[in-house]
Formats: C-alpha cells, structure tokens, sequence
C-alpha cells in the first residue's frame, strides 16, 4: 500500500493543503510522486494534452488502463487516482463499478467520477465495495456538448445550488474527497465550509482545501494554457531549443561526436576482422 490514502487525505482538512498534479505516463509519474506530490492523477484530459482531442468525449477505457498502469508502476509515495472516462459508468451501476474496477486492478488507488448528485448510489456501491472514490463537480468537461463549451460556474443561483447538492451528495455517499473545477473563488469556499471531505480546486482560488493542475499546464509544454493554471515552467521553449539543436548538429555532422561513439583503435585489427567477414558472407 502507498503511504498517501484516501484516508490520509480526508485528513488533511483544515491542517495541510493538498496537492494533486496529472500524470500520464512512467517518467511524469516518477517525478510528481518524487517532488512530494499527495495525488498523482490519471485524467481523462490525456484525450486533449496526450492525444490531440478537442474534448474528453472519445477518452476510453482503454486508454485509461494503458496510462493508469505505467503511472502505477512509477508512484511508490503518493496516491494514484484514475478518472473514469465519459460512458464508463452513465449506463449503469453494473457498468460503473465493472469499468471502476479495471482501473483499481491497473493499479490505482482510488477512482475520479465527473458529477454528484446523479451518481450517489454508484459511489455508494463503489465505497461499499472498497473503491475510494472521488467525486467532481463545478465544471464537468465530460458534459462538455450540454454546456456549450467550457465556462466558470456558479454565477446563477440554480448552479449554486447544483454544485453544492452534487458536495453534499458525494459527501453522503462517502466519497473521500471532491474537485471543485472552474467555479467562482466564492462558491469553492461555501462548498468547503459546507462538506467534511476535503475539496480540492482547479480554477476555483484559494479558498479551498487543495489544488490539482494538469501537467502539461504547470510545466508549459504548449504555448497556451488556461488562464487559471501558473506555468512553473516553460518546457515548450526548452524543448523547441533542444529538438533544433539536435536537428541542426544531425545535419551538420557536429553530433554524434568523440564522446558519443566508440571505435576500434586498432584500425588493422578491424580491418581484418572484416575482410574475414566478408570473405564469408560472400562466399
Ligand atoms: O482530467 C483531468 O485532468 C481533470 C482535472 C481537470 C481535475 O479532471
């Protein structure tokens, strides 16, 4: 078992701020859970950072698995999470807890489900079943088509009310925890005093119990980000300048140099040794 659970994190409450970055793959996994990272999480945002999708809609099972495995072999520390992806566990409660259960066998330590309310007897089951669950609310990507694209929430009292129905209702459920995603600053703090699991916020400010950002977003590997996400780096530029150089010392003849290869240096000895082979290789 990893030293961060699910209940080491329900907690932290109100003593110490969570951390929670994506990972996707061995090297990023190994290097959030060795910076000391509480949650290293297998979003289903791969669809658009890892694979070039517009949205999180065509994010499969699969896919889940496939990162989830290679993020788990990585992580000894911190606690892996993986999302469940759109139409995993909508269907039915049999679906959701079959798909839930690949995740945990791949390796994970917990499940992220996008959404409350509507999926308290599938957490309720999944708990029961002893699947950790994380619950999401706030902005929803997976509903991405219904919202008309990606917007702040809570700016109207009915989502207001939604956002804090779907906290309590994982809550309830006995969900360890909640993503407050893309929520005015004001409504994340109401939530937070409202639930006893911790939240954790992405574009949501402060006044919440952690943050999670993705990845590629932290460390700057496009050249654009969401505005609510801090770019601790900018490996696009890093990366453009390393792949240039190699680029341009290939054609140029500058690498591979001296130090990169490795020759006879008794030119007659090789000399021999090939005529020997192609002697035979010829025959
Ligand atoms: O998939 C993801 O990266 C997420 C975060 C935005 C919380 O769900």
């Amino acid at each position: 078992m990893r030293e961060v659970t699910p209940k080491k994190i329900r907690e932290m409450k109100g003593r110490e701020k969570i951390t929670m970055i994506t990972a996707y793959d061995y090297p990023s996994a190994l290097l959030a859970d060795k910076a000391g990272i509480d949650i290293v999480f297998v979003g289903d945002s791969l669809g658009m950072v890892v694979y070039g999708d517009e949205n999180t809609l065509n994010v499969t099972m699969e896919q889940m698995v496939f990162h989830t495995r290679a993020v788990a072999k990585a992580v000894k520390r911190a606690l892996v999470l993986a999302d469940m992806p759109f139409s995993s566990y909508e269907v039915s409660i049999e679906e959701g807890v079959r798909n839930a259960v690949r995740l945990i066998q791949a390796g994970a330590d917990a499940v992220k489900i996008e959404g409350g309310a509507d999926y308290e007897k599938l957490v309720k089951k999944l708990v029961r079943m002893g699947i950790p669950v994380m619950g999401h609310t706030g902005l929803t990507p997976q509903r991405y088509l219904r919202l008309g694209g990606y917007r702040i929430m809570g700016e109207t009292e009915e989502e207001i009310e939604e956002i804090l129905r779907d906290a309590k209702a994982l809550e309830r459920a006995g969900a360890f925890a909640v993503v407050l995603e893309f929520t005015l600053a004001d409504v994340a703090k109401l939530v937070t005093e409202e639930v006893s699991i911790p939240t954790i916020g992405i574009g949501s400010g402060p006044w919440v119990d952690g943050q999670v950002l993705v990845w590629h977003d932290v460390l700057g590997i496009y050249e654009n980000s969401p505005p609510f996400a801090k770019r601790y780096a900018n490996l696009n530029g890093v990366i453009l300048k390393a792949l240039q150089d190699y680029n341009r010392e290939v054609k140029t003849g500058e690498f591979p140099s001296g130090e990169h290869y490795w020759e006879y240096q008794d030119k007659e000895e090789f000399n021999r040794k090939a005529r020997n082979v192609l002697e035979r290789i010829n025959l």
